[in-house]
C-alpha cells in the first residue's frame, strides 16, 4: 500500500494546491470531503491528515466540522487557516468570532516563528505569511504551545509536538508564504515520517501491471480526443495490453489543420495500436445546417459525438473492457455545502445502459494534469502532443460563429495554421496560454489588385492565464500580429481583413462562443 497523506477538504480555496504542494514532494496525497467517515480514513491508514481552509467561523452553525476523535488515531494533523481553527476549538482552545473582535488580517504578514517547532526547523525565525482571515486564535488547548506570532495575531502557528498536531493561521502552501513549502516538507518528512516515494516511473510500473492483471485476455476500448489526457491513457494503455487495445477516434471535421491525421499517425505509427478513425464531417455539417445559435450548436455536436461513438462501439466492441482518460481533478468531490457531489466532467462520457462493459478502467483518475503530462513525456509521446493547449469539447464548431459550413471551416483552419506557424517560428507559441482563430461572420469591404472585395473577418485570439477562470489578452508585439495578418490575408481565400481580440476574461470569456 502506497504511502498517503489526507487532504481533507472543508471548503478552502487552495485545496488543490494543498494537494499538489505534497505530491511535488512525491507523497501521494487524495484530497476527501470533510463528510468522509472517520472509518475510511482509518482504513487508509495515512501517514498525515492535512485539514484545509474554508470560508466559515466555526461558531456559524452551519460550518463545516469533524469528529474530535480524529486527533486521537496517532496520526499527524496539519490544520490550515481555517483547519487550524478548527484543531484548537475541537481540543478546548479559544477562537475568538471576527463578530465579538476581528483582527482581520489579509495578505502578507510579517511573522515571527520558533525554529524549534519541527515543522520551522528549516525556516529563519523571521519571514513573511500569507494570511487570509477575521477569527483567530486567543488561547491554545492544553498541551499545545504558540509557534509563530504577527503584530495581530497571538496565535500564528500552535504545535503539540508529542501528540504529532500541528496549526497554522497562514496559508504556506501559497508562493507568498515565504519558505512555505520547507514547512510542509518538514510536515510530511520530519513529522509524518514520509518516505517520498511516489515517483512517475513507478507509477508506470505499477499502473501497467495493474491493468494487465485486470484486463487478462479481453479487449480494451478507449475514446481517444487527442487531448493530452485520453492520448496518455491511451500511450499507457498500449504499452500494458498492446493488441488487446482498441482506440476509437472521432473525427468530426472540426479538429485544427491536419489534426486528425497527426493524431492518427501518432497513434498507429508510434505505438503500433488498433486504431479506429471514424471520419463523419459530412454527418456533423448536416445537423448543423442552418443552425447558428451558440447554445444549440454545442448541443447539437455533443449529442451527435455520443450518438456516433456508442453506435461504433455498440456495434463493434460492446464487450471486455472501457477504457477512459479521467484525470483526478474531474472526479475531486467538493467539500463545500451540503452538494458534496462528484463533478461530472464532460470527458467523464456516461455509458449507455444497453451496453455492458466488463468494467471501466480510468489509469489517470489519481494524477493532476501536470502528472498526467509527465506520464507522457516518459512513455514516449511527442512533445507538441503533450504540452498542447486544451480545445474545447465542440471543436471549431465554436470558433465559426455563425452557421456552420465545410468552406468556413477550412477558411479557420487555415488561418489558425499561419497564426500556429508564426507563433511557433518567434518562440511565441511557448508563452501563450492559448491562442487560435475566430471566424466571426463579419464580412468587410475591401481593396485588393484595385479591386473592391466583400469578404470575411478573421478575428486572432490570445491569452494568458494560470486557471483559464480568468484570463489576460496577450501582448503579443505588433510586427508578429503584422505578419500573421499579412499571410492570413495573402494566403486564405475569402479573407480581406484580421482584428486582434484585446478582452480579457472576465468580462470576455476566452472562446467567443
Ligand atoms: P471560456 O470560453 O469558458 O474557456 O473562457 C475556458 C477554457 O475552456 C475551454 N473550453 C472548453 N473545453 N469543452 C471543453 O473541453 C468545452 O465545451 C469548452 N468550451 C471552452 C476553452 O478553450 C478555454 O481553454
Amino acid at each position: 500500500m502506497k504511502e498517503t497523506v489526507i487532504v481533507l477538504d472543508f471548503g478552502g480555496q487552495y485545496n488543490q494546491l494543498i494537494a499538489r504542494r505534497v505530491r511535488e514532494n512525491h507523497v501521494y496525497c487524495e484530497i476527501l470531503p470533510y463528510t468522509v467517515p472517520i472509518e475510511r480514513i482509518k482504513a487508509l491508514d495515512p501517514k498525515g491528515i492535512i485539514f484545509t481552509g474554508g470560508p466559515n467561523s466555526v461558531y456559524d452553525p452551519a460550518s463545516p466540522h469533524y469528529t474530535p476523535e480524529v486527533f486521537a488515531l496517532g496520526i499527524p494533523v496539519l490544520g490550515i487557516c481555517y483547519g487550524c481553527q478548527l484543531m484548537a476549538h475541537a481540543l478546548g482552545g479559544r477562537v475568538i468570532s471576527a463578530a465579538d473582535d476581528s483582527v482581520s488580517e489579509y495578505g502578507k504578514t510579517d511573522t515571527a516563528y520558533q525554529t524549534s517547532c519541527t515543522i520551522f526547523r528549516e525556516i529563519p525565525a523571521n519571514g513573511v505569511s500569507w494570511m487570509s482571515h477575521r477569527d483567530y486564535i486567543s488561547e491554545v488547548p492544553d498541551g499545545f504551545s504558540v509557534t509563530a506570532t504577527t503584530a495581530h495575531c497571538p496565535v500564528a502557528a500552535m504545535a503539540n509536538e508529542e501528540k504529532k498536531l500541528y496549526g497554522v493561521q497562514f496559508h504556506p502552501e501559497v508562493n507568498h508564504t515565504d519558505h512555505g513549502s520547507d514547512m510542509l516538507r518538514s510536515f510530511l518528512f520530519d513529522v509524518c515520517g514520509c518516505k517520498g516515494e511516489w515517483q512517475m516511473d513507478s507509477f508506470i510500473d505499477d499502473t501497467v501491471a495493474a491493468i494487465k492483471a485486470q484486463v487478462g485476455d479481453k479487449g480494451v476500448v478507449l475514446g481517444l480526443s487527442g487531448g493530452v489526457d485520453s492520448s496518455v491513457a491511451a500511450a499507457l494503455l498500449s504499452r500494458a495490453v498492446s493488441k488487446q487495445l482498441t482506440c476509437v477516434f472521432v473525427d468530426q471535421g472540426l479538429m485544427r489543420k491536419d489534426e486528425g491525421d497527426y493524431v492518427e499517425n501518432t497513434f498507429t505509427k508510434l505505438f503500433d495500436m488498433n486504431f479506429v478513425r471514424i471520419n463523419c464531417q459530412e454527418e456533423f455539417l448536416s445537423k448543423l445546417k442552418g443552425v447558428s445559435d451558440p447554445e444549440e450548436k454545442r448541443n447539437i455536436i455533443g449529442t451527435e459525438f455520443y450518438n456516433v461513438f456508442w453506435n461504433r462501439i455498440r456495434d463493434s466492441y460492446g464487450s471486455g473492457f472501457f477504457a477512459q482518460g479521467t484525470i483526478y481533478p474531474d472526479r475531486i468531490e467538493s467539500g463545500k455545502g451540503d452538494a458534496a457531489k462528484i463533478k461530472t466532467h464532460h470527458n467523464q462520457v456516461g455509458v449507455p445502459k444497453d451496453i455492458h462493459f466488463e468494467g471501466i478502467i480510468e489509469p489517470l483518475k489519481d494524477l493532476f494534469k501536470d502528472e498526467v503530462r509527465a506520464v507522457g513525456e516518459k512513455l514516449g509521446l511527442p512533445h507538441e502532443l503533450v504540452w498542447r493547449q486544451p480545445f474545447p469539447g465542440p471543436g471549431l464548431g465554436v470558433r465559426v460563429i455563425g452557421e456552420i459550413t465545410a468552406e468556413r471551416v477550412h477558411t479557420l483552419q487555415e488561418a489558425d495554421a499561419i497564426l500556429r506557424d508564426e507563433m511557433e517560428k518567434c518562440g511565441y507559441a511557448e508563452k501563450m496560454s492559448q491562442f487560435f482563430v475566430v471566424l466571426p461572420g463579419v464580412k468587410t469591404v475591401g481593396v485588393m489588385g484595385d479591386a473592391r472585395t466583400y469578404d470575411e473577418l478573421v478575428a486572432i485570439r490570445a491569452v494568458t492565464t494560470d486557471d483559464f477562470m480568468t484570463a489576460d489578452w496577450a501582448r503579443i508585439p505588433y510586427d508578429i500580429l503584422g505578419r500573421v495578418s499579412n499571410r492570413i490575408i495573402n494566403e486564405v481565400e475569402h479573407v480581406n481583413r484580421v482584428v486582434y481580440d484585446i478582452t480579457s476574461k472576465p468580462p470576455g470569456t476566452v472562446e467567443w462562443e
